[in-house]
């Protein structure tokens, strides 16, 4: 009786729950209400299922409960026509639970004609986005062609690759209103983006492209994240997607690099001079640190990540895995950054990426790491800027 009485309890509990819980899905911001309704299908199909079931284990408990005299209940190891009856059932139940699902994925994959593409990058840990230029066109890619100045891997003989617009950094503008169709890919191993309240998502494989188009209906910064466990910087392999008005993604799209523009080596920029260009360049260097994903590792808290925080790192001494020491100076991180694998620091995975960064990207970055540095080091830092060159 007491188990009858649970199990009624868990029932009404968690219809309950369901009808009442705070936790739903966040508002839809894209044209998948299928999406939704697929969920909706699902979950009151396996509700009523679950509903039955229980409430038939209660109605056994209570109607077979052992009583003094009473003859015991049957043994029916086969019955044929009970077998028929769940078979045809449980077919009809999963059909009605896979048709609709495959009826809204078909959709999810085949865009409209006008659709704009966007394509989509996953590596470790981090976003890049690229969409075709004026011709229409994304160019070939191939993993070869992936080194320091095309992050992309964009073959550098196909034409149609020159005018494409890439976004090296984690956060992507889309116009409202317009179908977009993403196509996805990835350098290393199994990601997946998947932006919420788009109710879309899509694992980027490595070696091959996949796809999925939505339309986005509402206005906003989205966040997108990635969906598959790659690695130990999965939980801060983030992304954002801006849905703004058409006027607006165009003036930001206008002022994106071409894949040749990237190509052709800018000369290198006049060193900022004094305090305000110090300021400029760790100004700059914390910027880089958001675009190209260092946060994913890196905090600048105190808190360890999958790679040392930066606070206090400059100056600090580190203990190398074979015991050897070094200080962490000027030299030491830019070494280290340029080439990310050649020694490996102790308590601390070697799964640093290497990065392509321009000489004022380097230099950027090393100053921001610096002005996060213990105090000494940063007194003794000024002291040399301070004396004369
Ligand atoms: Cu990329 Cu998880």
């Amino acid at each position: 009786m007491v188990m009858a009485i649970v199990l009624v309890l868990i029932v009404v509990g968690s219809v309950l729950f369901h009808l009442f819980s705070p936790w739903w899905t966040t508002p839809l911001a894209s044209n998948w209400q299928t999406m939704d309704d697929t969920l909706t299908i699902t979950l009151v199909i396996t509700g009523i299922f679950f509903v039955a079931i229980n409430l038939f284990v209660v109605y056994a408990l209570i109607r077979y409960r052992h009583r003094e005299g009473r003859p015991r209940a049957a043994h029916e190891p086969e019955n044929r026509a009970l077998e028929r009856w769940l078979i045809i059932g449980t077919s009809v139940g999963i059909a009605a639970l896979l048709a609709p699902g495959l009826v809204v994925y078909a959709n999810y994959v085949r865009s409209p004609p006008d659709a704009l593409v966007l394509e989509v990058l996953g590596l470790q840990w981090q976003w890049h986005y690229r969409f075709p230029g004026a011709d229409g066109k994304l160019g070939a890619t191939d993993a070869r062609f992936v080194q320091g100045g095309n992050p992309f891997g964009i073959d550098p003989s196909d034409a149609a690759g020159q005018d494409d617009l890439l976004v090296a950094s984690n956060e992507v503008h889309l116009p409202l209103g317009k179908p977009v169709l993403v196509l996805i890919r990835s350098h290393d191993v199994l990601h997946d983006f998947y932006v919420p309240p788009f109710r879309a998502r899509m694992n980027s494989v490595p070696g091959q492209v996949s796809r999925f188009w939505f339309t986005p209906t509402v206005a906003g910064r989205y966040e997108a994240l990635c969906a598959q466990l790659c690695g130990v910087g999965h939980p801060n392999m983030r992304g954002f997607v801006v849905v703004e008005e058409p006027a607006a993604f165009q003036a930001w799209q206008a002022a994106l690099p071409t894949f040749a523009k990237t190509q052709v080596k800018a000369a290198p920029a006049p060193a900022p001079e004094g305090a305000a260009g110090a300021g400029a360049r760790v100004e700059q260097g914390r910027a880089l640190a958001e675009s190209k994903g260092c946060v994913a590792c890196h905090t600048i808290d105190g808190t360890p990540r999958v790679g040392p925080t930066w606070k206090g790192l400059y100056g600090k001494t580190e203990t190398m895995e074979d015991g050897a020491r070094a200080l962490v100076d000027e030299a030491y991180l830019r070494s280290f950054i340029s080439d990310p694998t050649a020694r490996r620091v102790k308590g601390f995975p070697p799964v640093m990426p290497k990065m392509d960064l321009s000489q004022e990207e380097l230099d950027a970055l090393v100053a921001y790491i610096q002005s996060l540095g213990s105090a000494p080091a940063q007194a003794a830092t000024e002291q040399k800027e301070k004396a004369p060159r």
